[in-house]
């Protein structure tokens, strides 16, 4: 998803999910677990103030298990909750239920001294593009295709999705900007894919993503590819890779741009390891 970002559309943004966080008890924030930094929104601590709100680090299956509980506690000491979860195959949504009752049981309280027994709770998602909000709502709500407002004959005003007992989630997500203006963020998102307009080209971000890797284990690339990494330039790992993988034009040279879409595809596939990018240590 492409989403040019200027100025007015951030504050018209802002206005909207501040609009729509009246009308709900709890957030979820998302976030892409191998680079839970990189994949907030700048401003996310004003947007949503006060309200309960639980950090969901999303894609999990993808990160190190090692660092996403690192990550846990590192947002424990900062009184932030989170749940470790994995969109496409819904785990993690039950300790996720759980929690979101015990974050609202006063809210329910609350309701009940006004009289108010009926009302559901209410939960909407916020996160930049591409972190898994979609998928999210999907599995909450089991269900499967198209969205409801995308269907024609269907309004597009707010519809609420009854999820569990009195839990109802807003059908539109709320999709904020990463902190795109710093080198290091845009690099994490063009790795993991969240970025498709691509801010190097191919080859170049391959050079980086390998260059990356090694720094944090030279076991990722070498058990991967069978290739010799230490002490080696990442250009020339990455045509190493290419002989092996028989990535070649014609006259027998490596075809460079083939082989760096296969180390990033891989990478954002978790062919390469489960590896987390970001780590609290380096804060
Ligand atoms: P969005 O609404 O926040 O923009 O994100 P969306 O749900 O569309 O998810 C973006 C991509 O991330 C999708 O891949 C989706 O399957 C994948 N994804 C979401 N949650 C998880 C997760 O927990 N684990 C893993 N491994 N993948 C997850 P896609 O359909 O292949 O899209 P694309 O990568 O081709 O853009």
């Amino acid at each position: 998803m492409n989403i040019n970002w200027y100025p007015g559309h951030m504050k018209k943004t802002k206005e909207s999910i501040k609009k729509n966080l009246t009308l709900v008890d709890i957030v979820y924030e998302l976030v892409d677990a191998r680079i839970p930094i990189s994949s907030q929104n700048p401003d996310i601590d004003e947007i949503i103030g006060e309200k309960p709100r639980i950090k969901l680090l999303n894609k999990s299956d993808l990160a190190d298990q090692n660092f996403n509980l690192e990550w846990q506690n590192y947002f424990k000491e900062k009184g932030i909750h989170s749940v470790l979860i994995d969109a496409v195959h819904s785990k993690g949504l039950k300790e996720l239920l759980d929690l979101t009752y015990k974050l609202t049981e006063n809210k329910r309280k609350q309701l009940l001294r006004k009289g108010i027994k009926k009302r559901p709770i209410r939960i909407m998602i916020l996160g930049i593009p591409n972190v898994g909000k979609s998928t999210l709502i999907n599995s909450l709500s089991k269900r499967k295709g198209a969205k409801v407002g995308n269907k024609p004959g269907v309004t597009k005003a707010n519809q609420w999705i009854k999820i569990k007992g009195d839990l109802e989630l807003l059908d539109t997500p709320g999709i904020l900007w990463p902190k795109f203006e710093d080198k290091e963020v845009g690099l994490n998102l063009a790795f993991t894919g969240a970025i498709k307009d691509e801010l190097l080209d191919i080859d170049s971000l391959a050079v980086k993503l390998v260059e990356r890797l090694n720094l944090i284990s030279s076991e990722y690339i070498k058990n991967r590819y069978k290739v010799e990494v230490d002490g080696k330039d990442p250009h020339d790992i990455i045509m190493e890779i290419g002989k092996k993988r028989g990535a070649m034009i014609s006259g027998g040279e490596v075809d460079f741009s083939r082989v760096s879409s296969i180390i990033i595809d891989e990478f954002r596939k978790g062919k390469i390891g489960r590896i987390t990018l970001e780590r609290p240590v380096d804060l």
